[in-house]
């Protein structure tokens, strides 16, 4: 069983949370904290890619124990077959990892993880987490939640396979989309056209033309994003940007985190691929 999606950019996305977990590993060795991996789109474990199986970022993470594992991991994966899959395959690997496997929808997920970390008997806890949706399923309410928790988080965002193409040139938009807009960015109509879209104006005839999106969709809605981190995270990385073989934006891959030593980290792992 296995999960059939993605190019290259998989594998580098892996490679990133990788590298950044052993370093936070080694900074989190000697501090007295509870330490928890959470995984909000684990996938079943394996990933079908270019017509070979490779393993996903689940099964790598666990392999990560020098200087130490976490404490306990978390994965969710909404799919039930994937998620026993996910499950069969960590029992038989790391039989001696403390692993939970939820097949649930990761927003309501992160929301009892926030809970969880904002009990003060949790204080001591710190959470490593992964967001690795495909499309736009994380909502920004489920994100904001997590202000001023000992969170650092990478979260794949699809820009360009998702938001961007939701946004007409012409402005055009309909409602459906809209309203997935709102629920992704967590904006209001208005501020959504405000930020991507020149005014309505008149027009010579005296005819109402509707506001046209203005250029440089994909950076404004990477930097739009980051910003939008920003309110809830006091530091954001640079994003790593994930294109298809035409050279097109479709992901943008962010760490947001409370800690500046977390921050440079994500920088100096995501630097040598900056594109
Ligand atoms: C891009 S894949 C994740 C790949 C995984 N990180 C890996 O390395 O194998 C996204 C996964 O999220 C699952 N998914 C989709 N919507 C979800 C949701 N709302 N909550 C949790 N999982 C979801 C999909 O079934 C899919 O397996």
């Amino acid at each position: 069983m296995n999960n059939n999606f993605g190019g290259d950019w998989t594998s580098q996305k892996i490679e990133i949370v990788a590298s950044y977990t052993q370093a936070y590993l080694k900074v989190m060795k000697n501090q007295p904290f509870k330490l928890i991996y959470f995984d909000g789109f684990a996938g079943s474990g394996e990933i079908e890619q270019d017509e070979e199986i490779i393993q996903g970022a689940a099964l790598r993470i666990l392999a990560i124990d020098d200087p130490k594992p976490f404490d306990l991991y978390y994965f969710v994966e909404l799919i039930k077959k994937y998620a026993d899959n996910l499950d069969a395959q960590i029992k038989s690997k790391y039989p001696q990892r403390r692993c939970v496997v939820k097949s649930e929808d990761c927003n309501v997920k992160i929301k009892d993880m926030a809970d969880y970390l904002r009990k003060p008997a949790n204080k001591m806890t710190k959470v490593l987490a992964f967001i690795d949706p495909k499309g736009m399923q994380v909502k920004w309410q489920s994100l904001e939640i997590l202000k001023d928790l000992g969170i650092d988080m990478w979260i794949l965002v699809p820009l360009g396979m998702g938001v961007t193409r939701l946004l007409k040139k012409d402005g055009n938009i309909e409602d459906a989309w809209v309203k997935r807009l709102q629920v992704f960015l967590g904006m209001s109509e208005d501020e959504i056209r405000n930020y991507f879209y020149t005014d309505d104006r008149m027009n010579l005839f005296g005819e109402m033309v509707s506001g046209q999106r203005l250029d440089n969709t994909i950076v404004r809605a990477a930097k739009l994003y980051q910003e939008r981190l920003k309110t809830i995270f006091k530091y954001v990385s640079q994003p790593f940007v994930m294109r298809n073989s035409k050279n097109s934006p479709m992901y943008h891959f962010y760490l947001a985190t409370n800690n500046t030593t977390a921050i440079k980290i994500a920088n100096d792992v995501i630097k040598p691929k900056f594109k």
